[in-house]
């Protein structure tokens, strides 16, 4: 009988062990599963966007926009395409030509800042 005490002893031992060992790990996966599908734009981001960009990139928006960038479907990219049109939103910024020439002269509050071009490209570099 009291081997038998000892054996459900040391059987709880292990499970406990066991259970202790494989929780964290098991977390941490589904943490890097999450990570592997993609980036969560931030609110940095969010923010400037809804003001400049989602006119015409997000659902409702311009085709030919669409087409290119589609706001409303970001979570449904890769990460590597996330990363591809994230690069491409900073150069198009930087250059001036995003908004587009007719909306930045009907709505000059969306036209960014150098300080929001800069917030849009330190996103868009540390995704690579
Ligand atoms: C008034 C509508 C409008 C707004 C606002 C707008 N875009 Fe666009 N965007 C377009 C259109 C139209 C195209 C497609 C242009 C083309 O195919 O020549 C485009 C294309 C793009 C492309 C792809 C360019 C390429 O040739 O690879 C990127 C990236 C982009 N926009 C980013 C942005 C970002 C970032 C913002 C906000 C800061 C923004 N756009 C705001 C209309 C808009």
């Amino acid at each position: 009988m009291k081997r038998m005490y000892s054996l459900i002893a040391v059987i709880a031992l292990v499970s406990i062990t066991a259970m202790l060992l494989l929780t964290p790990s098991n977390a941490s996966s589904q943490a890097k599963s999450a990570a592997v599908k993609g980036f969560v734009i931030p609110d940095s981001i969010n923010k400037i966007a809804q003001k400049s960009c989602i006119a015409c990139h997000a659902e409702g928006g311009k085709a030919m926009a669409l087409a290119h960038v589609n706001l409303s479907k970001w979570d449904t990219y890769t990460a590597d395409k996330q990363i591809s049109k994230a690069a491409d939103m900073c150069k198009q910024v930087t250059k001036g030509a995003m908004p587009p020439k007719g909306f930045k002269a009907s709505h000059p509050d969306a036209v960014l800042t150098e300080k929001q071009v800069k917030t849009f490209c330190t996103w868009a570099n540390s995704l690579k």
